[in-house]
């Protein structure tokens, strides 16, 4: 049976949205003890842990520390589920292959944060999200899959952030599981999934 780690910050949304998806996840690990999603992944019986990273002096050490914690559950795959936490080179490449990430744009427009506000101050007509690869350029690696939604003429950063999260939900299990079924082929930078399987998309 293959094994992940979900790694969060907050609310948990998306490492619920994979328990949900019945994905074998074997633990939740944090960086700040009072990450909402801990209390839901604990409720489920799934193991937790917290890395607080104020209690170390540099990245590195963190990061240290962090791929302790991980590899304590020998997983196949490590999941970033809202972690807010820019990653070492070294930490990257430890995991490289098998280290996923979710960002809320349309990849490569709106790496970074604040990628809802970004999307609406530069008119865009179409926004969403994209499940990555981690690489060490951040928010750069080999697109997975991704999910548009309309960008409408009232919209605020709460209702774009809302319409773009409910297919986070939709791609990231899925993208999760193509690799746990070994799916993907990745050709000079390039993913593409064995069989006739649609890599993008769309709001219903
Ligand atoms: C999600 O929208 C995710 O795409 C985003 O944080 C949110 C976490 O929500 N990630 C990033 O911005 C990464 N730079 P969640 O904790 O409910 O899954």
């Amino acid at each position: 049976m293959k094994r992940i780690v979900i790694l969060i910050s907050g609310r948990g949304s998306n490492m619920q949205a994979m328990v949900e998806a019945g994905l074998p996840v074997a633990a939740v690990i944090s960086n700040r003890a009072d990450a909402a999603g801990l209390g839901y992944a604990a409720g489920r019986g799934i193991a937790t842990a917290i890395v607080p990273h104020g209690d170390y002096a540099t990245r590195a050490a963190f990061d240290a520390a962090l791929a302790q914690a991980i590899d304590a559950y020998r997983p196949d795959l490590v999941v970033l589920a809202g972690f807010m936490r820019i990653l070492t080179d070294g930490f990257v490449l430890r995991y490289q292959g098998r280290l996923l990430n979710i960002q809320p744009s349309l990849l490569p427009a709106f790496p970074g944060l604040d990628t809802h506000a970004r999307a609406l101050a530069a008119g865009v007509k179409l926004h969403g999200c994209s499940v990555h690869f981690v690489t060490p350029q951040l928010d750069h690696g080999p697109i997975v899959i991704q999910a548009a939604v309309p960008v409408l003429p009232h919209d605020d950063e709460a209702k774009l952030a809302a319409r773009v999260l409910a297919e986070e939900h939709r791609i990231y299990p899925q993208a999760v599981r193509w690799i746990l079924e070994d799916q993907l082929v990745i050709e000079s930078g390039v993913v593409r999934v064995k069989g006739d399987h649609p890599q993008q998309l769309s709001a219903p």
